[in-house]
């Protein structure tokens, strides 16, 4: 059986900072935000805590899948900011939800987390241990972001997408692809109690070669050309290494979904919240093939190739 998204949701707290607004406290401004990475504006949760962006946008998911939370077997939410390290987001969010049925954890797995945990979810399905899956990625990086280093606080943003994800025959997931190297995981860091310390041209050295490499990878074991994939949704994290993925690849620039300009990078939310989104302009009709792809800390990167 194949792990098939059934319903999306998101939430993005209202309040932003534009580029100018960033340029109040850090010596940066528009154009060079806008030229290098793509980015206007972030939304800042205020009010809004993981949790809470988490349960609102696992409330739009469900009833867009028109489930209730105790069809739920299994809550994953995928957080590198979660309110509490004990308990765990996933148990947060049943609390609210009122999901009696479902086992829950987190899943750490930074940018690449909606990967890492589409890949969990799929794993259950075909084992046929779990049949009603939520994926949650929610994340507060604003909260962790070092303020006053320009070469990262410009990037991040606060937001969260889920799906839900349910046994198909026909169609789903069609292939994954994970990978790590730990051994540079140096270049994107952030103890328990710090900010985000990050080398920005590792990084983006490290996303402009493996991003194409893996997509590659999971187009070969699904025997899909680069043209059969309809759509690539990746990580949003500059709009230059989406660019450089879509000239390695030779694929056109319109096949790849973007919405960083609005939100920046949210990490583990950035694809979900893109699904999301992707789904209520009416752009995923049934059969469409999705290439999603992840990359960030740990190192980490991975891709999945689905059929909506
Ligand atoms: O989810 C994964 C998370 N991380 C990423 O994906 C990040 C990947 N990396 C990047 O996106 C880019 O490396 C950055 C956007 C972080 C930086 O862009 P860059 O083109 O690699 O810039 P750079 O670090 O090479 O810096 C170029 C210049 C430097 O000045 P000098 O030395 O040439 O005088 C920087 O000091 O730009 C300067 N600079 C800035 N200027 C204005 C760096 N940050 C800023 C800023 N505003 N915010």
């Amino acid at each position: 059986m194949r792990g098939r998204i059934c319903g999306t949701g998101s939430y993005i707290p209202e309040h932003y900072y534009d580029n100018n607004d960033l340029a109040k406290f850090v010596e940066t401004n528009d154009e060079w935000i806008r030229e290098r990475t793509g980015i206007v504006r972030r939304h800042i949760a205020e009010e809004d805590t993981t949790v809470s962006m988490a349960i609102k946008a696992a409330k739009n998911a469900l009833t867009d899948a028109k489930l209730n939370a105790d069809d739920l077997d299994l809550i994953l939410v995928s957080t590198i900011t979660p309110n509490t390290v004990i308990p765990s987001t996933a148990c947060e969010v049943q609390k609210e939800l009122g999901a009696v049925n479902a086992t829950c954890f987190d899943i750490s797995a930074a940018c690449s987390g909606f990967v890492y945990a589409y890949n969990t979810a799929q794993a259950y399905i075909a084992a046929g241990m779990y049949q009603n899956i939520l994926v949650i990625g929610s994340e507060t990086l604003s909260g962790i972001v070092n303020w006053k280093d320009r070469g990262s606080c410009i990037l991040f943003g606060d937001g969260a997408g889920a799906v839900v994800i349910a046994p198909d025959d026909k169609y789903g997931i069609e292939a994954l692809s994970l990978h790590n190297d730990g051994n540079a995981g140096d270049a994107l860091s952030c103890s328990t109690s710090g900010h985000i310390a990050m080398n920005g041209q590792e990084v983006f050295r490290f996303a402009v070669r493996r991003v194409p490499e893996v997509i590659e990878e999971v187009l070969g074991k699904c025997g899909w050309s680069k043209e059969d994939a309809d759509l690539y949704v990746l990580h949003q994290a500059n709009i230059r290494i989406i660019q450089s993925a879509a000239r390695r690849l030779d694929i056109d620039i319109d096949r790849f979904a973007v919405n960083l300009d609005e939100y920046g990078n949210t990490s583990a939310a950035s694809i979900p919240l893109l699904l999301a989104q992707l789904d209520d302009e009416g752009r995923l009709e049934q059969g469409k093939r999705i290439v999603c792809s992840g990359f960030g800390a740990g190192l980490s990167w991975g891709a999945a190739a689905l059929t909506w």
